[in-house]
């Protein structure tokens, strides 16, 4: 009788990866991070007790991130422009830095970082910082350097994250984003009560409908993932919020799984994209809810009938119910309904899976993808 111990397997608590771990993980992600931060039917987050002048004051805000952060910060525009009525860019960071960038005391710059140590990202918040503006930190790690460095910090409480590419903390990032986009447009008066108690019914909603994507969908994204192992290039596609999850759907695959991938705003296609597409070419499309406005959702179905015809082969990532998209798409992968704005933390979720499970099929280390770092400390 022989007892092994692994320590590295007994850190995974019995999951096959620390990524598996984290995936899993990310209905959780979200709810800590909301947790303790919803009062009386609003949004109210203690650490920015006593920045109510400053949110009323600034006048833009810039949100500095690199990699899959950056694309968390995209998403979040989304919500701080609709919910606080507040302009915002969203820039890589080492980008910023090397620019004569035009930020003064009423900009707003907010940094997003998993690890907060990431050094493209802490340099450009001090550049910013020299040049007067105000800096708010958004961060997975307590008392890293970014947030010592910064006026103000919303954590992001997913729990430390280990697989080098980001899972969990990508939801809590935009989770994070929404809370602040809500709090600011309330301080701002731009927000309305309605649209706030809407917004935080969905937001305490989403873990779980993560948990069902986990439950209900996660072996179907395996098996085909595991059809896909010889595949070479994979394209994604999105509009709106699902622009940023395409791009993050694309990075993904390429860090875990080193196939090529790349993604595209749909309305681009016409643009440049659709020169790729040639029989068989699979190509994942974010399809919105039918549901609001519809306009979205039936540019979305056009884009897919252009590829089609030119041979496509259609994952798509639907809501539940959408019957419309059945005959346009090879695959369906279906996540539950959501108001728009907050589609990504969902519609990511498939993403995170399929690209695990490609790299799993593969037999390569999802934890530890060559060449890659959790967090680069050097520029
Ligand atoms: C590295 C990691 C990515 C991460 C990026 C930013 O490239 O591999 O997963 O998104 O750094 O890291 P940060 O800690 O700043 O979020």
């Amino acid at each position: 009788f022989e007892v092994s111990w692994d320590a590295a397997a007994a850190d995974k608590g019995g999951w096959s990866s620390f990524m598996a771990k984290e995936v899993a993980e990310e209905p959780d992600a979200v709810a800590k991070t909301v947790l303790g931060r919803v009062h009386d039917g609003q949004i109210v987050i203690p650490e920015l007790d006593g920045m109510d002048e400053l949110f009323q004051g600034v006048s833009r805000v810039i949100v500095l991130a690199c990699g899959t952060a950056y694309y968390a910060g995209l998403v979040g525009k989304y919500a701080l422009e609709q919910w606080a009525r507040i302009p915002v860019d969203v820039e890589l960071a080492h980008e910023f830095r090397y620019r004569d960038a035009i930020v003064g005391p009423d900009t707003l710059v907010v940094s997003i970082s998993q690890s907060g140590e990431t050094m493209d990202t802490l340099m450009a918040v001090k550049e910013a910082a020299r040049l007067g503006a105000k800096t708010l930190s958004i961060c997975n790690t307590q008392g890293a350097t970014i947030p010592r460095e910064s006026d103000a910090i919303v954590y992001t409480h997913a729990g430390p994250e280990v697989a080098v590419a980001s899972t969990k903390a990508f939801v809590a990032q935009i989770t994070a984003l929404y809370l602040l986009a809500l709090h600011v447009g309330r301080v701002r008066g731009a927000l309305s009560a309605e649209v706030g108690v809407e917004a935080i019914e969905e937001l305490e909603a989403l873990p779980e409908k993560i948990q069902w994507i986990l439950d209900n969908e996660q072996g179907r994204i395996e098996q085909l993932a595991h059809w896909m192992t010889d595949t070479r290039s994979v394209l994604f596609l999105g509009r709106h919020v699902g622009f940023p999850i395409a791009l993050e759907g694309a990075l993904k695959l390429k860090e875990l799984s080193y196939i090529h991938a790349e993604g595209f705003a749909a309305g681009e296609l016409k643009h440049g994209p659709i020169a790729l597409i040639e029989p068989g070419q699979p190509v994942f499309v974010m399809v919105p809810s039918p549901r609001d406005g519809a306009t979205l959702h039936s540019k979305v179905i056009s884009n897919i009938e252009e590829i089609r015809a030119r041979g496509a082969r259609v994952i798509a990532v639907a809501e539940e119910g959408d019957a419309a998209v059945l005959p346009f798409a090879d695959e369906v992968l279906r996540v539950p309904l959501a108001a728009p704005l907050f589609e990504p933390v969902l519609s990511v979720v498939p993403l995170h899976i399929f690209a695990m499970g490609l790299a799993t099929a593969k037999g390569l280390d999802v934890d530890q993808p060559r060449n890659l770092a959790k967090s680069v400390t050097v520029e």
